[in-house]
């Protein structure tokens, strides 16, 4: 119980962080012009290296460009692009992602049964590993928790697989999702992925 509510404090102070100024969407657009080749013009990229930021929980962006401008989350590219932004900047960048919508990714009939054991994962865990149900914080359709759990629904497999495989191997610091990442076999996490792409 006290975690929960701790939890939910972390919550309320994240957005509160946040709410300084108005964001801007239009701004926003404006200054993600650098963006748009791997990002795309609405936020859906067109490769699997790239993750979309379309529709994305209002919040994790300015936090996630925070902490690649911080260096807390290590990419050298990503470093590069969010060294020039002001917190106001990256609010803006937020709330443009946020007003676009991700576009829905299917799965093709071989990959049913993958998708089916990524489903069991997703919404029970694994109690004998303590592996909690992923809904429990990025939600039942994958839509995620403003402003700390992020969407998942509609992303790229790989980047997902890509992000499980970096918070397990410890190359993404995450004080909640490494020591979940880090129970899961290589199997699990293609599993998960194609299964949390394909949410709608
Ligand atoms: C040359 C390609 C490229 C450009 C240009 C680029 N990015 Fe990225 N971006 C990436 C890659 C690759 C990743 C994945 C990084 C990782 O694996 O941690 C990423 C990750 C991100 C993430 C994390 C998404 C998540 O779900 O955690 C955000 C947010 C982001 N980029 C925003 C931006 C913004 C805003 C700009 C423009 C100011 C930008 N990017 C420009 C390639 C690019
Ligand atoms: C207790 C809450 C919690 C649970 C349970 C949880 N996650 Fe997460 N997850 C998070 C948080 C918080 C982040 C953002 C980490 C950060 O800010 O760097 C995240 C990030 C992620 C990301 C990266 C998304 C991106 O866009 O970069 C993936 C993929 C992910 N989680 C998958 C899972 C899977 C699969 C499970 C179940 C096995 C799971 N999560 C269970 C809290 C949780």
């Amino acid at each position: 119980m006290n975690r929960l509510v701790s939890l939910l404090a972390a919550i309320v102070m994240t957005s509160l962080s946040f709410g300084a100024w108005a964001a801007d969407p239009a701004a926003g657009q404006m200054k993600a012009q650098t963006c748009v080749a791997c990002h795309g013009a609405d936020g859906n990229s067109s490769n699997g290296g790239f993750p979309s930021l379309a529709g994305q929980v209002p919040g994790y962006i300015a936090a996630q460009l925070a902490a690649f401008k911080s260096g807390k989350r290590a990419n050298a590219l990503m470093q590069g692009m969010a060294q020039p932004l002001s917190a106001e900047d990256m609010a803006d960048i937020d709330a443009w992602y946020a007003s676009q919508t991700i576009a829905p990714r299917g799965i093709s009939e071989d990959q049913v049964e993958l998708a089916t054991e990524g489903e069991t994962l997703y919404r029970a865990g694994l109690a004998d590993l303590s592996v909690p149900a992923c809904m429990a914080c990025h939600g039942p359709a994958g839509h995620g928790i403003p402003s700390n759990f992020p969407r998942v629904a509609g992303q790229w497999p790989e980047y997902l697989e890509a992000q499980l495989l970096a918070f397990k191997s410890g190359a993404r610091a995450g004080k909640m999702m490494a020591p979940i990442a880090h129970r899961l076999t290589a199997q699990q996490i293609k599993a998960l992925s194609l299964y949390m792409s394909a949410l709608q």
